[in-house]
């Protein structure tokens, strides 16, 4: 026993009998892909913010950063730190708030921060100065979608005012669209008739930064005359649909990410016996189960909606009762009488093919009723990323 677990190295076992398998040749596939849709001029922003989308930040931007990534975005500060200690050596730019008690670290870490007005702006400019630095900015308008960012009417006003302010360098100007996902582009096509003409009166006035962006990963594969001086991309480099049924990607991409576990227990259960807390699954038949060591501490929701199933032997395994925090429990009857007997140890994929079957984090979503970007990014950390060629 000893001498067979010897035979092989550590790392030849998940540190976990649940883990994440990233593809780093379909991250890069896909970021050649998209890169090929863009004139040379135009260059990529990776988002890579929410641990990457779930498939892990360090090694998700390493390899996009080898893949030819031109720039980086992240939600956060401490996301950006996370990837210069990582050795991502590319700009990387916050798209949220940063208040100005972040100043210090962001200029440490060469991090390049979005405002919108500028009374952040002034007092991140002083700290600025104060450290004998000059801090990037990028100036988010808000053109629609509400969320965040300077009204395109105030913006000329506010990109005035930081023009004067020499503890900051104005890098760029940036919208987001709220419906390129959508087959109906009215919305998004009216947002960027407001950004165009917002960049046409800040050229004349001699203050449009260097690189204007709005298109996300929709957008750049949906409405290519919105690609501008840089794109922002994030769903499709990870080979997902932007929408399932609006937007999906065309052939070629590949999705990056597969969950897998092991089965830790198969057992009988009798009719009348339940499964799992409050007895809500009572079983009418003699049944086969076997127990997952997955659970909503890992991001496999329990409320309101669950998976629905996983794929064991290539067909689909249905959740019994509840999905608790670590273990879940499936019914695999159906799949001995059709595979022969399940086992301790057998693989079971949560997200990914397995044989011919697939269950994509598309599928997933519509079960739990969410979407592809919340079912990958709300994979928990204690879920260890393996990256695979
Ligand atoms: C401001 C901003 N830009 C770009 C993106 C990337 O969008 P997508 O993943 O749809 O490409 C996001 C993600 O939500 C975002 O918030």
């Amino acid at each position: 026993m000893n001498g067979e677990l010897t035979a092989h190295s550590v790392a030849d076992f998940p540190p976990r009998t649940t883990w994440i398998e990233v593809s780093r040749s379909a991250l890069a596939h896909n970021l050649y892909l998209l890169r090929s849709r863009l004139a040379p001029t135009t260059q990529l922003m990776a988002v890579v913010k929410a641990n990457a989308y779930g498939h892990g930040a360090a090694e998700t931007a390493r390899t996009l950063q080898q893949a030819g990534a031109d720039h980086f975005a992240v939600a956060t500060l401490s996301e950006a730190i996370e990837l210069r200690q990582a050795g991502i050596a590319r700009p990387i730019l916050v798209l949220g708030y940063t208040p100005p008690w972040h100043a210090a670290s962001a200029l440490a870490h060469a991090v390049t921060l979005t405002v919108f007005e500028l009374e952040t702006a002034t007092a991140l400019h002083a700290a600025a100065k104060a450290m004998g630095q000059r801090l990037t900015v990028h100036v988010k308008v808000n053109t629609g979608m509400n969320r965040l960012g300077v009204r395109p009417e105030a913006a000329p006003a506010l990109l005035t005012a930081l023009a004067t302010l020499d503890g900051l360098t104005v890098e760029g100007v940036f919208t987001h669209f709220a419906t390129s996902d959508e087959t109906d582009k009215q919305h998004a096509e009216a947002q960027f008739t407001r950004f165009q003409a917002l960049l046409e009166t800040l050229r004349q006035a001699g203050l449009r930064p260097p690189l204007a962006h709005a298109a996300n990963s929709a957008a750049l594969l949906t409405m290519p005359h919105t690609h501008l001086d840089l794109v922002r991309s994030g769903i499709a480099l990870y080979g997902l649909d932007p929408d399932m049924t609006q937007c999906t990607l065309p052939a070629g991409f590949r999705p990056a990410l597969t969950w897998k576990a092991i089965v830790t227990q198969v057992s009988d259960l009798a009719p009348g016996e339940a499964v799992s807390y409050g007895r809500e699954f009572i079983a009418d038949r003699p049944m086969r189960t076997a127990t997952l060591p997955i659970g909503y501490a890992d991001g496999f929701p329990r409320r309101p909606q669950t998976w629905g199933s996983v794929l064991i032997h290539g067909q689909l395994a249905p959740i019994l009762g509840r999905v608790c925090m670590d273990q879940t429990v499936v019914d695999v009857t159906a799949i001995e009488a059709a595979t022969g007997p399940v086992q301790q140890g057998d693989e079971v994929v949560i997200i990914g093919r397995q044989g011919d079957a697939t269950l994509s984090a598309e599928t997933a979503s519509a079960r739990v009723g969410t979407n592809n970007y919340d079912i990958v990014s709300r994979i928990l950390a204690r879920v260890p990323r393996i990256y695979v060629a």
